[in-house]
């Protein structure tokens, strides 16, 4: 999509296609307003005959031949004027997007940005319709044989209107941000929708020498017998029932000084997860390709952070394997040690996102960061726990923990903190070995970040819990992207302190 920002009269527009909004009540936006007299007062007169009415979402297609320089008006219902929040907006927004798409329009100018929208500036709002127009674009077919012949990909110019040449370097800044954004999520949905017999860890290890040649990240990618080396034993102990080698991916991204610390992401790359021998049950199952997509956030991010040249380093670790059940496979009881030193019972080998976790966070303390954050699909007591509306944020840290909930908030992609008080950590005794890797029925989210927290002391550490968010099942099927946004927003935010 190319964005064009014009300031001037939007009637006076040329386009296929004017997008403008009008509240509950018939109430006309400013640009709505200019183009109701450009147009000899067209909307007041169908407003009067109930066509237009505001409705939150609502759309109506008017062909307008003569009367404004645009042959198609688009009236995009905004609701409440007092209750529009930045939620409401995006849903408005995509609805707008949706309609857009089905006429034949090639162009539009979209004016909705104007709308006011609670704690939300121009910049945001304009931040909001380039993410929400990037996803309604977005199709995953490329492994069907006859692909979708929508009019989907006409659309691929937008015009922005603004009222102030004021404005202008605002919004041009939150169109850059929305379109790396934008690309980080396509990023990483599109790696999680591939099924796990094509993304291997050996595929994803591929996609990080790519973006080492497109957006000079400097790659390493550590093999099994490195891992060996470096004593994982614990991330070395999934592996075993699969026949795909695993892989110790490492993007570093130096956009700051030197001298600078790094933030690190550490993503969870599961490329398919079974159970191992504590095997998942049938149904679903296929849904466990997506037990890769803390690793495709940290692709994703990583992309959006080099496109946006952030003045920042950061550094993507994703550990990578497959779970599997296997005569080599880790058996209920068996004992590992990790490179932290400390061994661990497995008690359940499902709970293996831990065990993979676990190594790659000792290593990320050899890049002495500053803070230290990992992302994945860990538990299913998180999807019980909190829905699809909000990961769930563990920290050992305020600061870390306030800028990630804020960068959330504000990216409309959201965390809610969930406690690590050491009684729960009481749950991961094992009288075998220092820690067991499940802590019984209760509370699974908060014992597996406790378990993770055993390996993170002297670190600014947070886990976000993306099993709810990451992905959409059943008839709407599909990676989601989360939480690109929400760790871009954070890295952006850091970016200007
Ligand atoms: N990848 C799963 C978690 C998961 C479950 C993600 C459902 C998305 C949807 C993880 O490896 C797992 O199996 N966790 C177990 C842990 C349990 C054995 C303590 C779980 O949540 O059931
Ligand atoms: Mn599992
Ligand atoms: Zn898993």
């Amino acid at each position: 999509m190319k964005y064009t920002i014009t300031t001037g009269d939007c009637a006076d527009i040329s386009t296929d296609c004017l997008v403008v909004g009008v509240y509950a009540g018939s109430k006309l936006t400013p640009s709505a307003i200019a183009v109701d007299q450009a147009a000899g007062g067209l909307l007041k007169r169908l407003a009067k005959r109930g066509d237009i009415e505001g409705a939150s979402g609502h759309t109506l297609l008017v062909p307008c031949e003569d009367d404004l320089r645009a042959p198609r008006l688009l009236v995009v219902g905004l609701g409440d004027a007092n209750q529009l929040d930045a939620d409401e907006f995006l849903a408005v927004v995509r609805s707008a997007a949706t309609a857009l798409q089905r006429t034949g329009a090639t162009n539009a100018a979209v004016t909705l940005a104007e709308a006011k929208v609670k704690q939300r500036d121009l910049g945001d709002r304009t931040r909001i319709i380039v993410e929400a127009f990037a996803v309604s674009r977005y199709r995953f077919d490329r492994l069907k044989s006859k692909k979708s012949k929508s009019k989907n990909r006409t659309l691929s110019k937008i015009v922005l209107p603004v009222k102030e040449k004021s404005s202008v370097a605002a919004v041009r800044r939150s169109v850059r941000e929305g379109e790396a954004v934008s690309s980080g999520v396509q990023l990483a949905r599109d790696l999680a929708n591939l099924p796990g017999n094509i993304c291997t860890p050996s595929y994803l290890a591929e996609q990080a020498r790519k973006l080492q040649r497109s957006h000079q990240l400097k790659v390493s990618i550590l093999s099994e017998p490195q891992m060996r080396s470096l004593k994982m034993g614990s991330l070395l102990s999934v592996t075993r029932g699969s026949r795909e080698p695993a892989k110790l991916i490492i993007m570093e991204y130096r956009g700051g000084a030197k001298s600078s610390p790094p933030v690190v992401l550490v993503g969870k790359g599961l490329t398919f997860d079974a159970g191992g021998i504590s095997l998942k049950p049938a149904g679903k199952m296929d849904e466990m390709k997506y037990d890769m997509c803390g690793g495709a956030s940290v692709f994703g991010t990583l992309l959006a952070t080099a496109e946006l040249k952030l003045p920042l380093n950061v550094i993507g670790i994703v550990p990578s394997c497959e779970n599997l059940p296997d005569g080599a496979a880790n058996k209920p009881g068996d004992i590992v040690k990790s490179m932290s030193g400390q061994t661990i019972e497995i008690l359940n080998t499902d709970a293996e996102g831990r065990l993979i976790l676990c190594d790659a966070l000792t290593y990320a303390k050899r890049f002495k960061p500053d803070a230290v954050i990992d992302i994945a699909t860990l538990t299913g007591a998180c999807v019980i726990a909190l829905g699809d509306p909000a990961s769930g944020l563990f920290s050992n840290n305020e600061q870390l923990a306030k800028g990630l909930l804020e960068a959330g908030e504000s990216s409309g992609d959201r965390a809610w903190r969930l406690p690590l008080w050491k009684q729960y950590q009481k749950q991961l005794n094992s009288p075998f070995a220092d820690i067991a890797n499940i802590g019984g029925r209760g509370g699974g989210a908060i014992t597996a970040a406790c378990f993770l927290s055993r390996f993170t002391d002297n670190l600014n550490w947070a886990h976000l819990d993306i099993a709810g968010t990451a992905y959409h099942s059943g008839n709407k099927k599909g990676a989601t992207g989360r939480p690109v946004g929400l760790l871009t927003q954070f890295l952006i935010q850091r970016s200007r302190n």
